[in-house]
């Protein structure tokens, strides 16, 4: 480890993020029974922009009558770039109750971004004397976004949450589709005349984990589209998961249980963890730096990484 240790990331389950669009009341209170650990009510774009004043009146009222349980509520605000976003935050804060856990930032392209809105943020706060500390969730979306993200995680200690929004990066990037997630028909390599897919996301997805463990941050994969298609949507969150991803949004909600699955830790991860633990006890107890566990080396990194299953499983039991 550098002599700089790396930060722990907020301790609470983010296994999936629901959206829905403040312009439709009535999926207020579907969205607040579902078995989602996030909540993002949207401003931005799933609000028509002839409906933002009154999305954002449905939203403030929604988040100060609705029953949210025990869920982390956060309202997706419009963009930097719109004469919306000032609006939306001075509202928010202004008129809804301590309920209101996060503020979610699009379409982030500096850390200057996030510091015009931390600026705002905390001269509501003060004035209006709130005592609990809002947080921020951003969008990584654009070419601006994903060459600055280092900078951009390090931008405010708000900052919680970090997702990768793929329909926009890839309008962004001049990305020659227009799948929102998962795999893309031109994106392949070919042997002997066989195609094999490979997976145009990886290397944004990869930026952002390592800028969010860098800076304590939970990284989170963002919309997977095509809502029909459930293998697609499992395989682009086990590829998440794999590379260090703690969730993933849902546009619908039967993306819910598929992504609660799979950024659950299974039984048998779970029991695996704990058995190279206990076998690294043993190594340990005999003066042994590494040992053998079902024929495979296992070392003081895999304590690390052991102890990251058993870590994310103990967290979810908790909550
Ligand atoms: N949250 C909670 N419940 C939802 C929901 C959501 N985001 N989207 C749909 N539902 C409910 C519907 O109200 C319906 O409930 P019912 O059985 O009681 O009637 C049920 O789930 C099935 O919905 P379905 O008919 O399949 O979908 P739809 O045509 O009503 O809506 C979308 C489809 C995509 C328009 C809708 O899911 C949606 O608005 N998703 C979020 C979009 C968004 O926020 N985008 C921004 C982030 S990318
Ligand atoms: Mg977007």
């Amino acid at each position: 480890m550098s002599f700089r240790i790396q930060p722990a990331a907020p301790a609470r389950p983010n296994r999936c993020q629901l959206f829905g669009p403040a312009s439709n009341t009535k999926l207020f209170a579907k969205m607040a029974t579902s078995a989602a650990d996030v909540i993002n009510i949207d401003l931005e774009d799933s609000v028509a922009p002839s409906d933002k004043d009154s999305a954002r009146a449905n939203a403030i009222e929604a988040i100060n009558t609705v029953d949210w349980g025990n869920k982390y509520l956060s309202v997706r605000i419009n963009g930097l770039d719109t004469p919306y976003w000032y609006r939306d935050v001075v509202d928010l804060l202004e008129q809804c109750g301590d309920r209101l856990d996060q503020i979610m930032i699009p379409k982030v392209g500096c850390a200057e971004d996030v510091y015009a809105v931390d600026a705002l943020v905390t001269a509501i706060e003060r004035a209006k004397g709130r005592s609990k500390q809002i947080s921020f969730e951003v969008i990584i979306e654009s070419a601006a976004g994903i060459a600055h993200v280092e900078a951009i995680a390090a931008a405010s200690p708000r900052l919680q949450a970090m997702s990768l929004g793929a329909a926009d990066f890839a309008a962004s990037m001049g990305m020659q589709t227009t799948g929102i997630g998962g795999t893309q028909e031109n994106y392949y390599m070919l042997r002997e005349g066989a195609k094999y897919w490979s997976d145009p996301w990886h290397w944004a997805q990869t930026a952002i984990v390592a800028a969010c463990r860098t800076h304590g941050i939970l990284p989170v994969d963002g919309p997977f589209g095509d809502f029909s298609d459930d293998d697609g949507f499992i395989a682009q969150a086990k590829r998440s998961a794999t590379l260090g991803m703690v969730g993933k949004w849902a546009i619908h909600p039967k993306q819910i249980a598929l992504a609660n699955q799979v950024f659950t830790p299974s039984e048998e991860a779970v029991n695996e963890a704990r058995e190279i633990l206990a076998a690294m006890e043993d190594a340990k107890a005999k003066g042994e730096g590494a040992t053998v566990y079902k024929g495979r080396l296992v070392d003081i990194a895999s304590i690390k990484q052991a102890e990251v299953v058993v870590a994310q499983a103990e967290l979810i039991a908790k909550n």
